[in-house]
């Protein structure tokens, strides 16, 4: 079979520079989708973290003319995981201190980032078309939410342009600027209209993204369903119901060398499913590290996210009164709404050696929570997929989650039959309350109190297979249905 050509853009890229799932997902899935013979290339926009790190390098072009933006060039890196990069080097628009999204000074998004962004999306358009100035040309683009929403509007006026297809992470971020963008960002006049990038009187990125792809895949089959209905469709449920035919859900996969615990670099002790005492040495490290009490008995809960509405850690955090008498310890890291990080760190001051929180973004001590936790808890609201629950199960950490999205795709409740067929992976629970989010827990809880099924437990969710093989090439035969080859 010929190779399929396809540049894959995206806004983050581990492990260079990461917010999120997005992230990890960019950087091992282009690499899985190069063992299955297709040759991708990622385009990343050049922030200090990705220019400080990507390591040899060469200009590849070019862009003084773009009209609307500010002159950039293209620098051609490899990955260490051997996966080509280009990287949009924009000095005006990429090199400066904070987050690839927010102004750290004002904790806003930065004003600019449709300019940001827009360049992104023009320049995956131009590589993707006639007027691409480097030799080697795509068969198809595969854009990744809002940041690379425009691409299909760029590419529907242009010569010689590729299908495009956009992978939705989260619909609920969406890009949406004021109309006058379109003029700015230099779109054709007439696609600010319900067939275009219009969205409630607003120009929107993701709108854009989904109206122009030629087809759309999402992270789990569940929320492809879930995203077409009102609850979870954030104002775009019509125009996904209308194109239900061209939604794929592909269930992320991780990077099983990364999140290994035979070899992970982070972990003070590494263990396997026949070889389990490293675990509870991860433990003994972690409850030390935290400040909590050194126990190997009290079963420690864990939580790693972004504090935000989404991940519904609100609702712990009213319950940790409550659930310290079962008695258990609770470990946070995170960062995001200062609302939750503050009652997150009056909570750990309340109760010192039971609760510990750490605010901020720690790759290593994320590592060290999933490794030395007993059980992980994700009560997101909605959840596309979900990464930490497959890096949770992996590690012998069996998760507690609400039944959305990827979370209901990925962890098996518990129950008596599940366990006896060995299926059971983690908890599931239904309806976002307090109540069934304690209730829960406290099953969790109970179980991991009889030794016997919380072995088997753990067993059951150390041997899944979370590689990305099956989920690339689900990707592939998209690839091909797109292209028309399959
Ligand atoms: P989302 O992308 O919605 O935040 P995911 O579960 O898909 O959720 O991915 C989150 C990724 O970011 C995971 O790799 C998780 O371990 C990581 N992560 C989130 N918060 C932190 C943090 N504070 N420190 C380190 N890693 C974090
Ligand atoms: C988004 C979603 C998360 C998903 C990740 C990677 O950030 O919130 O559920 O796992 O993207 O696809």
């Amino acid at each position: 079979m010929p190779v399929i050509k396809v540049l894959f853009v995206t806004s983050e890229i581990a492990p260079l520079i990461k917010t999120g799932g997005l992230a990890d997902v960019s950087g091992a899935l282009p690499a899985a989708l190069r063992t299955l013979n297709i040759d991708v290339r990622v385009l990343v926009p050049g922030y200090p973290q990705v220019m400080a790190q990507m390591g040899p390098s060469e200009v590849v072009a070019t862009f003084n003319e773009l009209p609307g933006f500010p002159p950039s060039r293209l620098i051609f890196s490899i990955m260490k995981t051997g996966v080509p990069l280009l990287v949009l080097d924009c000095p005006k628009l990429f090199s400066r201190d904070g987050g690839p999204y927010m102004d750290p000074e004002t904790g806003h998004d930065w004003t600019d980032n449709p300019i940001r962004f827009g360049l992104l999306s023009k320049v995956a358009a131009v590589l993707s078309s006639d007027a691409s100035p480097l030799s080697w040309h795509p068969d198809l683009v595969h854009g990744n939410d809002w940041q690379t929403g425009l691409i299909g509007v760029y590419l529907s006026v242009a010569t010689g342009a590729v299908p495009n297809i956009i992978t939705i992470h989260n619909l609920a971020f969406q890009g949406n600027f004021r109309p006058k963008k379109v003029k700015l960002l230099h779109l054709p006049p007439d696609c600010f209209s319900i067939n275009g990038v219009e969205l409630y009187g607003k120009m929107s990125f993701l709108k854009a993204g989904l109206y122009y792809a030629w087809h759309i895949t999402t992270v789990s089959a569940n929320y492809a369903c879930e995203i077409q209905g009102d609850e979870l469709g954030f104002g775009l449920q019509g125009l996904l119901q209308s194109r239900t035919k061209d939604i794929t859900g592909i269930l992320n996969g991780i990077d099983t060398s990364d999140w290994n615990s035979e070899t992970d670099k982070y972990l003070p002790a590494h263990f396997s499913p026949t070889r389990m005492s490293g675990k509870a040495h991860n433990k003994q490290a972690l409850q030390q590290r935290m400040g909590l009490q050194v126990d190997p008995a009290i079963p420690l809960l864990a939580v790693v996210s972004r504090l935000t509405h989404q991940k519904g850690l609100d609702l712990l955090l009213e319950i940790v009164p409550r659930l310290l008498d079962f008695p258990v310890q609770l470990v946070i890291l995170g960062s995001g709404d200062a609302v939750m990080q503050q009652d997150a760190r009056d909570l750990a001051q309340l109760y010192p050696g039971k609760v510990a929180v750490l605010i901020g973004f720690d790759e290593g001590l994320s590592h060290q929570i999933e490794a030395g936790a007993d059980i992980f808890i994700m009560p997101s609201r909605f959840e596309p997929c979900g990464l930490n629950q497959f890096y949770s199960q992996r590690y012998g950490t069996p998760p507690v989650v609400h039944n959305t999205g990827g979370l209901a795709d990925s962890v098996v409740d518990c129950t008596p039959e599940t366990l006896k067929d060995g299926t059971a992976s983690g908890f599931v629970f239904s309806g976002m309350t307090t109540d069934n989010l304690y209730a829960t827990i406290q099953r969790a809880v109970d179980l991991y109190r009889d030794e016997r099924k919380w072995k088997a437990l753990r067993k059951n969710c150390m041997k899944k297979d979370f590689s990305w093989e099956s989920s690339a090439r689900a990707y592939r035969e998209v690839y091909l249905k797109v292209l028309g080859r399959s």
